[in-house]
């Protein structure tokens, strides 16, 4: 048997882990180890989020993913200093909705709205990633300040309010990207979320033309579509989460939907309570929808630390973050238990460790995204995550997570 130096061990966390999965490496030492990963993310949270705390949230966001995109175009030596995970890590390679996933991580819709940064997404390690959510017709959204932190609860609220370049600008773009760079989408797919087009005077079959304008936009460009039928922040202050709505969008997108187009998945509320919850479902699955992202921000802000008079100084707006975890774990056994095999459900919402990963995916998720994680935790929790779901299929004697027992510890 070959045995490890703790060098090699601390050094190469990932490589030494594979090496040591073939030759039998003694486990206790290999759980001693500190992987490179917990480092750069002390590294994050004790000196780049300070920093990055200091300045108002989405100046914060524009900062990083700019010095994120200049960072990611070093030569390759210097970027092995800090960041060693290429995002591949072979037991976690799947194949959903026809597409191969090279981890289940996804960067959330709402990060990249204009699809400008998928290359500093799967640098830092992504699986895949939703851009958008785009709409018909560019929007700007509304005034700032609309993004907020609630750091006592690691949460944030946006009212962002769909800004965006249009449908059909962010689609140009991401084809221009496929070929440009035809290996940038390799084992990396790409989502789209659609939204309506944030103006309250598009109501009624405008609206579905609405939609259905980005769909069209969007199937050439995406390896999958998210419709998001629960964004909060619509000028009108409605969704599409109503049984009619939604059948009449369905049917709209079906009309001009044909075999070749990417897969279909929808986007739920969290807010949304058991009845109008089977409902809604009852309406995608009647159209074999073939999969769900659970969940979209909360309107909702029971139980938060965050004082009162905070939350009312900030007003309206999605809350994401830690505070939606216990209900994306709900929803998505709930979700699990109801749907017949073969749909893939996307959890999202609260997930920000390598243990809530595990819940969800015991519980029944096939892919993660996340968001405001990546706020409060840094770049590294994605390569935490996905070591931790190595190491904890080692342990579990899987030898691919598609064998990932559903309820298991
Ligand atoms: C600033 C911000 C903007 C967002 N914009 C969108 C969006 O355009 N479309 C969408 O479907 N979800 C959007 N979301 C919701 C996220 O995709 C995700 O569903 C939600 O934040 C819960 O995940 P998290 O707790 O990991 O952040 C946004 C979230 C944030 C924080």
């Amino acid at each position: 048997m070959e045995v490890f130096s703790t060098f090699e061990v601390i050094a190469c966390p990932r490589i030494s882990y594979i090496a040591a999965k073939e030759t039998g490496y003694c486990r206790p030492k290999f759980q001693n180890y500190l992987p490179k990963t917990n480092r750069t993310s002390t590294m994050y949270t004790s000196l780049v989020r300070p920093l990055l705390f200091q300045l108002d949230p989405e100046n914060a966001h524009n900062v990083a993913t700019r010095l994120g995109t200049a960072f990611c175009r070093l030569p390759a030596a210097g970027q092995r200093l800090v960041h060693r995970h290429d995002g591949r890590w072979p037991q976690l390679e799947q194949g959903f909705l026809g597409l191969r996933f090279r981890n289940p991580v996804g960067m959330a819709a709402g990060f990249d709205k204009n699809a400008g940064y998928a290359g500093l997404l799967r640098f830092m390690g992504f699986g895949y990633a939703e851009y958008g959510s785009i709409t018909a017709l560019p929007s700007r959204g509304n005034p700032k300040p609309r993004l907020f932190r609630l750091k006592k609860d690691r949460a944030l609220i946006n009212r962002m309010g769909l800004n965006n370049d249009g449908a059909q600008s962010v689609c140009r773009r991401i084809q221009e990207l496929k070929t440009a760079d035809p290996d940038l989408f390799d084992g990396f797919p790409c989502g789209i979320n659609i939204a309506k087009t944030h103006d309250p005077g598009i109501t009624g079959d405008d609206a579905i033309r609405d939609y259905v304008s980005s769909y069209a936009a969007a199937r050439s460009a995406a390896d999958y579509i998210t419709l998001n039928i629960s964004c909060p922040n619509t000028r009108e202050g409605k969704t599409f989460e109503d049984e009619d709505a939604l059948s009449e969008l369905l049917d709209a997108i079906f009309e001009i939907r044909s075999k070749e187009d990417p897969p279909l998945l929808v986007k739920f509320s969290p807010d949304t309570d058991t009845r109008t919850s089977d409902g809604l479902l009852a309406v995608c699955e009647d159209r074999a929808v073939q999969g769900y992202v659970l969940t979209n921000t909360s309107a909702k802000r029971e139980g938060l630390r965050t004082a009162r008079d905070e939350l009312d100084r900030i007003g309206t707006g999605g809350l994401s973050g830690a505070p939606l975890f216990s209900g994306t774990l709900n929803r998505v056994s709930q979700l699990r238990s109801q749907l017949p095999a073969g749909r893939v459900l996307i959890a999202c919402g609260g997930l920000d460790s390598p243990e809530k990963a595990l819940q969800l995916i015991s519980a029944g998720a096939d892919l993660l995204q996340l968001y405001t994680g990546l706020v409060y935790q840094g770049p590294a929790c994605i390569a935490r995550i996905n070591d931790e779901l190595v190491r904890k299929m080692y342990d579990l004697g899987i030898p691919s997570l598609s064998n990932w027992p559903r309820n298991a510890p």
